[in-house]
């Protein structure tokens, strides 16, 4: 809660020059450390009986710092999060017809997976107050079809793991038994489900290393994370054209480099999620008593990464009123939202094509309520305070309107 004074005070903070992306270009922090490690790599390879060597140290070495920060057995080092999924979904040898389930509040590439690997999409709903997919959702539109649950783990908050696992061992599939959980993690490396980290639960899960993440390997990178040993030797061969499991397979590897800097961001990825955390925590206190913001929901077994400052308003100000808040902030603070993210069949007519018929109005009608506001973890005290007040300010005009 701020009063009318504290509001005031803390607009006189500087507008920012330029705007503050919901999701700044770069999600964690650089500095003189990841510069060293780049460096003393690119020396290193420049041994001609060493180069770039794509399966050398240190990518073993973040592999196994990786899984021991998420407390699973086999991480293996990608190019990207896209390929990881990719990956995982193959590895199902999903038939025609074969189902998935996955939020259709999501970023495509879950979805683009399931397609990708022969599958049929089953768009899940949102629980509309985690963003997270929705257990009962799934339960009721599981089939003797269904070959996985594929969650994401939405804006940095972990998935309703244990309820999705127990219903997914509830109903197995009549001829691979209990129907495997599979996490996109994309956007919460680094967050907390009851005492674990994700990436511990399920099946495997999958994060990214890209620039706006919570933590990068120069700008794009990943890792799939599980205790499978069958599906963390497909992955290790895939990666690189297969030939250990004889499977398809294309060049998703990691560099060197990229491993090095890795380490290094690996150890401060526990900083800079205290930084989002505490960032979030203030500025949900500030927006206390404001009935037109509805700040994020934490349930008390997850630790939120915050890689998203995701709100609702309410269902009044729904559509064009959000949308007339998300200008204002830009245009007279220069704080930038986004609506992370709308149905994916909304934005893609492929996938759209694809689920014809499908629709889940709860998802629908809860996006036209959400918007992100920009956070990152290297944001001072002063900014954040200026954000809220801009915050409240923008709703009090709106309110006049
Ligand atoms: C939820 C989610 N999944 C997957 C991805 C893809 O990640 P990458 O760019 O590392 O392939 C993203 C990227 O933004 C994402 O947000």
């Amino acid at each position: 809660m701020m009063t009318d004074q504290e509001i005031t005070q803390a607009l006189t903070f500087p507008k920012p020059t330029t705007v503050w992306k919901a999701e700044p270009l770069l999600g964690s922090i650089y500095g003189e450390e990841e510069v060293e490690a780049a460096v003393a790599a690119i020396r290193e390879a420049m041994d001609i009986h060493k180069g770039f060597g794509f399966s050398a140290p240190p990518i073993p070495d973040f592999e196994q710092a990786f899984a021991d920060y998420c407390g699973c057995r086999y991480a293996v080092a990608i190019n990207s999060a896209g390929p990881g999924l990719d990956m995982v979904m193959r590895w199902l040898k999903l038939q025609p017809g074969d189902e998935v389930i996955v939020p259709s509040v999501n970023y495509p590439a879950a979805a683009l997976a399931v397609y990708g690997a022969g599958g049929q999409v089953v768009w899940g709903e949102i629980d509309p107050r985690t963003f997270q997919l929705d257990p009962a959702d799934v339960a009721a539109k599981i089939t003797p079809r269904t070959r996985a649950i594929f969650p994401v783990h939405m804006n940095g908050l972990s998935a309703p793991m244990d309820e999705l696992i127990e219903i997914g061992q509830r109903h197995p599939h009549p001829v691979h038994g209990p129907i495997p959980v599979i996490g996109d993690a994309a956007r919460a490396c680094g967050g907390g489900y009851k005492g674990t980290r994700i990436g511990k639960k399920g099946l495997a899960t999958v994060f990214s290393f890209h620039t706006m993440k919570n933590m990068t390997t120069l700008g794009e990178g990943g890792m799939v994370t599980t205790d499978n040993e069958e599906l963390a030797t497909y992955c290790r061969s895939v990666r690189m054209y297969g030939g250990g499991v004889d499977a398809w397979g294309t060049s998703n590897v990691m560099t060197k480099v990229q491993a090095a800097v890795g380490l290094v961001q690996l150890r401060k990825l526990d900083s800079f999620i205290g930084a989002r955390r505490r960032l979030a925590k203030a500025r949900t206190a500030m927006l206390a008593g404001v009935p037109e913001i509805i700040t994020p929901h934490e349930p008390a077994d997850c630790e939120h990464s915050y890689y998203l400052y995701t709100c609702l308003v309410p269902e009044a100000w729904a559509g064009a009123r959000r949308d007339r808040l998300m200008q204002m902030l830009q245009d007279d603070f220069a704080i930038g939202s986004v609506i992370a993210n709308r149905p994916v069949y909304l934005g893609r007519k492929m996938l759209a094509e694809h689920t014809k018929g499908q629709r889940c109005p709860i998802s629908e009608a809860v996006t036209e309520r959400l918007f992100c506001v920009s956070l990152h973890p290297a944001m001072s005290n002063e900014l954040n305070r200026y954000i809220a007040a801009a915050m409240i300010r923008c709703v009090e005009r709106l309110r006049q309107a």
